[in-house]
């Protein structure tokens, strides 16, 4: 008697326990993949991400032994990703997880009001603006936006070519960061008269809305340029170089240069912040885009593009969306070594770059992901009387803070 009752309460705990183990392992199932840690790379994903050739060649172990230059290719997160994602740090997540469903469900929305307008921005040359220079911004950023205004954004003659500027915004997304917001951009668009404002939240996946309505809004209130740049607020655009390399091109047909990215894969890896499920694009490979640092296109087609982008489904990495509207337009867009969108890499042009050798950027474009003080810091040298870069690109003496003049910015000759 005492031993068979001695059996069934084993045989319970048994039971028990085999139960218990069972609701673990379940439990485990059900915690949400955004609360676990994210882990590192699978190496087993990397090669297949690395499909463009430069990002392997970013990942290159050479890179890690060339010292770490002041200029920083530390590229912004989201270039890196957007580009091919797997160099040597997997991306961080967002903070919130990317909601496809909610995408797809409101990707048909997609017109949003123009809350401040500057209709008269292209009509104030006779015969429009040579180059229309177009830069995504953030509300919260004021302080780029006031350093691209006194350097490299500055409106008036370059070369004999009349520049103009807008910077691109959306609605802030997190509104009690700058109460002011709404003061601050009247205050500033009465000032400079260079702020376009759209209804739309901005955030990193509404890019693409963006895209389409400041294309929508050049081909409006902007038909009469004759090209346009756009980039961010965090590069360096040689436009001396850049309105010398227009001045050979013919507003009236197509052109569009940039970092152009070939065979770029979508992003299969779910824990990526760029992650584009197979039943938001199901090919393996996605068109020749544009990085988005800043390219070049001619008036021509920034109208077929403003058409043609109002065809194309939303997709919400606005360079992949742009090369889709390209693919749509059957146009080419052209790599130019000039646009270094992805910051500079490359180990040979590190010494410059530790010595910030105005020199050296005097032969680019657009250079990536820079400080506030390094933009301002590059123009100024590159507009001094005193530079003189006749040596092939020699680096004599290291750049140094020095207490004489020689290093005293400029007054800009743009005037
Ligand atoms: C907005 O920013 C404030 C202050 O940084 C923060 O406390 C709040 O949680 C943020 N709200 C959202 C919705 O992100
Ligand atoms: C884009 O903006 C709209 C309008 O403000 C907003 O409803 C939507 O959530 C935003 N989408 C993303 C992905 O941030």
């Amino acid at each position: 008697m005492r031993v068979r009752l001695k059996g069934d309460v084993i045989c319970t705990l048994l039971l028990l326990v085999a139960l218990c183990s069972l609701l673990y392992s379940q439990l485990e199932h059900l915690v949400p993949v955004g609360n676990k840690e994210l882990p590192q790379q699978k190496p087993s994903v990397a090669p297949k991400a690395l499909s463009d050739p430069r990002a392997a060649w970013r990942a290159m172990p050479a890179e890690a032994t060339v010292p770490r230059p002041r200029v920083t290719p530390v590229i912004r997160r989201t270039e890196v990703a957007k580009k091919r994602v797997q160099t040597t740090t997997p991306p961080a997540l967002t903070d919130s997880a990317f909601n496809f469903k909610h995408y797809l469900l409101n990707k048909d929305n997609r017109n949003f009001k123009l809350l401040v307008n500057q209709p008269r921005k292209c009509r104030r040359t006779p015969g429009g603006p040579f180059l229309l220079v177009a830069i995504k911004s953030v509300i919260e950023d004021f302080d780029r936006r006031e350093i691209v205004r006194k350097t490299w954004g500055r409106e008036g003659v370059v070369n004999g070519e009349q520049i103009q500027r807008v910077f691109l915004l959306g609605t802030p997304k997190n509104r009690t960061v700058l109460a002011t917001w709404e003061t601050l951009i009247h205050q500033e668009s009465q000032t400079y008269r260079d702020i376009l404002l759209w209804d739309f939240m901005d955030t990193f996946f509404n890019l693409t809305l963006k895209e389409i309505h400041f294309l929508s809004w050049a081909a409006e209130f902007c038909h009469n340029v004759k090209f346009i740049f756009k980039g961010d607020t965090d590069v360096f655009v040689n436009v001396e170089n850049i309105v010398d390399f227009l001045e050979r091109h013919n507003p009236s047909e197509d052109l569009f240069v940039g970092d152009i990215i070939y065979n770029a894969r979508p992003i299969r890896v779910r824990k990526s912040k760029y992650y584009i499920p197979e039943t938001m694009y199901g090919l393996s490979m996605y068109p020749a885009y544009a990085g988005g640092g800043g390219f070049l296109l001619s008036s021509c087609t920034m109208k077929k593009l403003s058409r043609a982008c109002r065809e194309v489904e939303l997709f919400p990495i606005d360079d992949v969306f742009l090369g889709m509207c390209l693919q749509r337009i059957n146009l080419k867009p052209i790599l130019h070594e000039g646009f270094k969108t992805f910051g500079i890499v490359k180990p040979s042009a590190a010494p410059h770059l530790q010595t910030f050798d105005p020199c050296f950027y005097k032969d680019l474009m657009v250079v990536h992901s820079l400080k506030v003080a390094e933009i301002w810091l590059m123009w100024n040298l590159l507009h001094s009387p005193r530079l003189s870069c006749t040596q092939k690109k020699q680096v004599k003496k290291p750049f140094q803070w020095k207490r004489k003049a020689q290093t005293t910015p400029q007054a800009s000759p743009l005037g």
